[in-house]
């Protein structure tokens, strides 16, 4: 005789894949057993009640302390009981580990916004420049991450940087790629976690491996990180929530200090993501003297501006968007366009389309049109290209005349004040200049609010 929780045990012993659950049985209506492999389960302890759920969000309202159930764990749980944990695999017994929750119920709600997302990409100044807090220190000319400090010559003596994560994050990584390299001159790879964790990668004590989640859940990361550390590579995590899985199997780490991401389309997450790689590639460039110190001051006087040119953007380009939106509420199909630092800008704004307002959007390096996209272009075709001052920006104009001799829509996405791009664009979004590795985080914005629109007013 098993009884329930034996039962549980020795069924999730024959299961394969990942899951959290929760199981009731009619015959114990006291009592419920929950179990996790691969994906994240909280309970949180109230006062006379639990509550199960992926995170601790939804219950914070009710109570603010919780047990984070670990990988590979079950429990049953009972009001006269309590919680007691074990492992699913041999049946042995866990103390459990109670936290204090952090989070604070303002920052979960959505605060008069109609969407969390809306919410979450007007939170941006404040977002960035938390996490900027304590680590940007402008007038000492100095960047401070215990993280990066503590393994700085592990770091920058890697023959070669590896970033793994999927989704919006691999963005992020993308444009971390083009940061450090220019900045650290440390070749960097960026891969799909998916991709790498299948494909036998050659990995090994040299490498650095930096992980970038926003969950610090998704289960893919979290594989590829595990197989990295297994053939000894050093893995950095750059991680949304605190405590999470990945940010606790990582060697070392920052945490992007954005609160919690509710909306399921990553906004403010990923500007943070993007500040970390910012401070971190300046900081690498800095130390081992590939980025001189007048170089150095005035790129984190820059970034220290960061924040008030989202604020800016923020200000002027919700009624544009809006309007644009509008007038494409019926498209089946976008292309999105940027070079250099603007060419992942260009796939984080496809990604962000198709996700929310289910329109299919492509997104492109500016130069690769001509070696086949081109052909998808007529007047029915919205064209959003991200066209900073900086970078390429004469190969942008002349992408521009391209689309426009085959009647494309232009969607302008340029800097205050732009006229060559502008006036050959159908619809224009200004936003304030910055320096071009910046620049993504400022795109950023507009890109967020036009596929917010469209998706809204579908
Ligand atoms: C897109 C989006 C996803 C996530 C991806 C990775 O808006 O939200 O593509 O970026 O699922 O998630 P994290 O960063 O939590 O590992």
């Amino acid at each position: 005789e098993l009884g329930f929780a034996g039962a549980v045990r020795a069924s999730l012993n024959e299961v394969y894949g990942a899951y959290a659950i929760t199981v009731m049985h009619e015959d114990f209506p006291g009592e419920l057993i929950v179990a996790r492999l691969g994906s994240p389960l909280a309970i949180g302890l109230g006062d006379k009640e639990f509550f199960i759920a992926s995170d601790a969000s939804p219950f914070v309202e009710f109570t603010k302390e919780a047990v984070y159930l670990e990988e590979g764990h079950m429990a049953t749980i009972s009001l006269e009981n309590g919680v007691n944990i074990f492992t699913i695999k041999d049946n042995e017994k866990v103390e459990p580990a109670i936290q204090e929750l952090r989070l604070n119920l303002e920052q979960i709600e959505k605060g008069g916004y109609e969407h969390f997302m809306l919410k979450e990409i007007n939170e941006q100044p404040r977002s960035i420049r938390d996490t900027m807090r304590g680590r940007l220190l402008v007038d000492e000319g100095v960047i401070k991450m215990a993280g990066i400090w503590d393994h700085l010559e592990r770091i920058n003596k890697a023959e070669r940087i590896v970033i793994i994560a999927c989704g919006t994050s691999w963005h992020a990584g993308l444009i971390g790629e083009y940061l450090i390299e220019e900045f650290a001159r440390i070749p960097v790879e960026v891969e799909y976690a998916s991709e790498f964790r299948y494909r036998n990668p050659i990995i090994g004590p040299k490498d650095v491996v930096i992980a970038i989640s926003q969950s610090g859940e998704t289960a893919d990361t979290m594989a590829a990180i595990k197989l990295a550390k297994e053939k000894g590579a050093f893995v950095y995590g750059i991680c949304n929530v605190v405590d999470s899985s990945i940010a606790r199997v990582t060697d070392a780490g920052s945490y992007t200090h954005a609160g919690p991401e509710i909306g399921v389309a990553s906004t403010k997450a990923f500007t943070a993501q993007l500040t970390i790689l910012s401070l971190i590639a300046l900081k690498l460039g800095k130390h081992n003297g590939n980025l001189g110190n007048a170089e150095f001051m005035s790129l984190i006087a820059e970034l220290d501006a960061i924040p008030t040119k989202v604020e800016e953007v923020l200000q002027s380009s919700h009624e544009v968007a809006k309007n644009i939106a509008k007038q494409y509420v019926d498209a089946t199909n976008f292309l999105y366009l940027g070079r250099g630092y603007n060419f992942p800008s260009a796939l984080e704004g496809a990604l962000k389309l198709k996700e929310i307002s289910y329109i299919h959007a492509e997104g492109y390096p500016a130069a690769e049109m001509k070696h086949g996209p081109i052909a998808l272009i007529d007047e029915n075709m919205p064209i959003v290209i991200i066209a900073p001052k900086q970078g390429h920006y004469d190969k942008i104009v002349s992408n521009v005349q391209e689309i426009k001799a085959r009647k494309g829509q232009v969607i302008a996405v340029v800097n205050k004040g732009d006229v060559q791009v502008s006036s050959m664009a159908d619809h224009v979004i200004e936003m304030p200049e910055t320096s071009e590795c910046f620049s993504p985080i400022v795109a950023a914005i507009p890109l967020q609010l036009l596929s917010y629109y469209i998706a809204v007013y579908r």
